[in-house]
């Protein structure tokens, strides 16, 4: 499955890493039983229902059904393949991967993405070279100390200098053997119209390399010294680099963020370097792009369910107007994000470095719902006269319909109706316009475990069904009883065939190895039962040695008797027909089946004892 990694290798980093550790890097867990919970990373939802056990080295998510072990999370979080999640844990455990495998440069083989994470911590190395030292880095450092930025704080965020010549970078990385279509795919450089070779992308610019949550270089932006157009060029989406998913800074903000639940969302790059020198570090930057749902999740996993996230935009239109459009993305993941609307001219960065982080902190602390922040934009931009009253409830009654909760929705609007001196009435029915196109279908995902819908079959599950699934949660849940369920062929028993694969891989296991859930997850191929698996096993049950011992007798008996009154059914029929080959074919059944039985029961009564 690995490929080129060997098979002894993947066990030991699977003994190695722990989920917990794992999954707590980007999600905020607290204890409850003997494992952990969390807001799910994989879907939106306001209280947690994704589980992680450290006995069973899984995950699980009752709300999406999501689960697996820790590489299973790691490429679903991160997008990687297998292999690379495998390599980076690897990595963070100190395990040496012998590389079997060798590319046509006799290079060892890794993963494009691997490759393109590796020439941009070349190239992050390049410009942060040219800007401390290069010969035309003196104008960008006097441009970044001009604005007032330190030395020190500039070395944190590794941020470099693009030279004015066209290839300098083309060149230096062609000279390290870096193929042209990988140049080409990092983003770094474009083709030439006319001719062969390629040019760089960022020339006579101050660089800010972007960094993913794990420190590792995904793609920059490079800003333009002093007025010009474009201001920015940022990288373009590459397999590594992806704006709608990428926080500048998050690296740096994530153990602030938990330590003081709180996260600063601010749009610019050097906003953000601004608040960090001035001390507010649990700060990130979206990149030129609005913010979307991936970005909403990396900040509930800094801050968790219960954190503040404060947005800090600029005071002018287009601030607002992203402030406005993250109003719905915040509340499709349930998340009660704070508006703070600075002073009129300022951003982030200007406003900390004329007041300090004190006035800073102040501002934030008296950020605003959404609400009220959008009723004070509207009341400052349209004002009381009439027609700015009408042009208010315009603004605002979308905004207001969209709040799901009712008795917050009926509060603001009392509010705005008291703001406006119109009367509620007529608020309400300006609103009530909205509600009925935005009401949501009824019922909602997260009650319903949709897992088990496909791979337990559509219909509701049969008493029979129902029996092989506690069995199956029992062996999964204590891995003592899979001797006894081997001994009296429970499997062989089973009807459901997602239930039977299971059981049957999980004896299967048993028969070669102590394992934990994890190792089964990683037994199976199949998604769908790698997700029944995890569901099954987090299941809370109470288990003890003769409940368990009662659950086999029953299932056996049960299944007997059915199996037993089938016989007789065929038999009547093979009679009728006069089809002697198959009656007797069906007599000597019979007579096994009552034999095994027997067999079977004696043994469970002996073991009951
Ligand atoms: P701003 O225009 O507000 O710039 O863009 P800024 O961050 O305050 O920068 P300074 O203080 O003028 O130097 C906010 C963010 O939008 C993206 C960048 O990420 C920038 O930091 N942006 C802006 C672009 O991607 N391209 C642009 O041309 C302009
Ligand atoms: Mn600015």
């Amino acid at each position: 499955m690995a490929g080129l990694i060997p098979e002894e290798k993947i066990t030991e980093i699977k003994n190695l890493a722990d989920i917990v550790d794992i999954v707590s890097e980007t999600v905020v867990l607290k204890k409850a039983g003997k494992g952990f919970v969390g807001l799910c990373p994989f879907h939106a939802e306001k209280t947690p229902s994704f589980t992680v056990s450290p006995d069973k080295q899984i995950f699980h998510c009752f709300g999406c059904g999501e689960g697996g072990n820790v590489f299973s999370f790691l490429t679903k979080q991160t997008g990687c393949t297998f292999p690379e999640a495998v390599r980076q844990l690897a990595a963070r455990y100190g395990v040496e991967i012998p590389e079997r495998g060798v590319g046509p440069g006799g290079a060892p083989v890794t993963s494009e993405r691997e490759k393109l994470v590796a020439i941009n911590r070349l190239a992050a190395e390049f410009f942060r070279r040219e800007l401390v030292s290069g010969p035309e880095g003196q104008r960008a450092r006097e441009y970044l100390a001009g604005r007032g930025f330190e030395a020190e704080t500039l070395k944190v965020f590794h941020v470099g200098y693009a030279p004015s010549q066209w290839d300098l970078l083309a060149r230096h990385l062609g000279r390290q053997r870096i193929p042209e279509a990988l140049l080409l795919a990092s983003g770094l450089v474009l083709p030439r119209r006319s001719g062969r070779g390629c040019y760089d992308r960022f020339r006579e610019r101050v660089i800010f390399p972007i960094s993913d949550a794990g420190g590792r270089v995904i793609g920059f932006g490079g800003r333009i010294i002093g007025e010009g157009s474009p201001k920015y060029l940022n990288t373009p989406e590459t397999p590594v680099y992806s704006k709608s998913r990428s926080l500048f800074g998050i690296h740096l903000a994530r153990p602030h963020c938990r330590s003081s639940n709180e996260v600063y969302i601010v749009e610019g790059y050097l906003d953000l370097i601004a608040l960090h020198q001035h001390g507010i570090r649990n700060a990130v930057a979206t990149l030129g792009t609005a913010l979307t749902a991936d970005h909403v999740r990396l900040i509930k996993g800094m801050v968790g369910e219960h954190g503040r996230t404060v947005l800090l935009f600029d005071s002018d239109e287009a601030g607002i107007k992203a402030a406005r459009r993250s109003i719905g993305v915040f509340a499709a993941e349930f998340v009660d994000a704070r508006y703070v609307v600075l002073p009129s001219g300022y951003d982030p960065d200007t406003f900390v470095f004329e007041f300090g982080a004190e006035r800073m902190a102040a501002e934030a602390s008296a950020a605003k719902a959404a609400l009220p922040f959008l009723l004070d934009r509207a009341v400052g931009t349209h004002g009381l006269t009439n027609e700015g009253r009408i042009r208010i409830l315009a603004d605002l009654a979308e905004p207001l319909a969209a709040i799901a909760d009712p008795v917050a929705r009926s509060l603001y609007i009392r509010e705005v109706a008291e703001r406006t001196a119109v009367d509620e009435a007529a608020v309400l029915e300006k609103v009530r316009h909205f509600v009925d196109r935005l009401a949501p279908p009824r019922g909602r995902p997260e009650a319903t475990a949709p897992q088990e819908q496909g791979a337990l079959s559509r219909r509701a599950a049969s008493p029979g069904d129902r029996q092989e699934r506690q069995l199956v949660m029992m062996m999964l849940q204590c891995p003592e009883t899979l001797a006894e369920v081997e001994r009296w062929r429970v499997v062989d028993l089973m009807e459901n065939g997602a239930l039977k694969g299971i059981a049957e891989a999980m004896v299967d296991l048993g028969r070669r190895q102590r394992f934990v859930v994890a190792d089964l997850v990683a037994a199976v191929e199949d998604p769908r039962q790698k997700q029944l698996i995890t569901s099954l096993a987090m299941q809370t049950e109470e288990w003890d040695p003769r409940g368990c011992m009662r659950l086999i007798r029953h299932f056996v008996d049960r299944q007997g008797r059915r199996r037993n009154q089938r016989l007789e059914a065929q038999i009547v029929e093979a009679e009728q027909a006069r089809d002697h080959q198959r009656l007797e074919r069906l007599l000597t059944e019979k007579q096994q089946l009552a034999v095994e039985q027997n067999r079977r029961k004696m043994k469970i009564q002996g073991g009951e004892r």
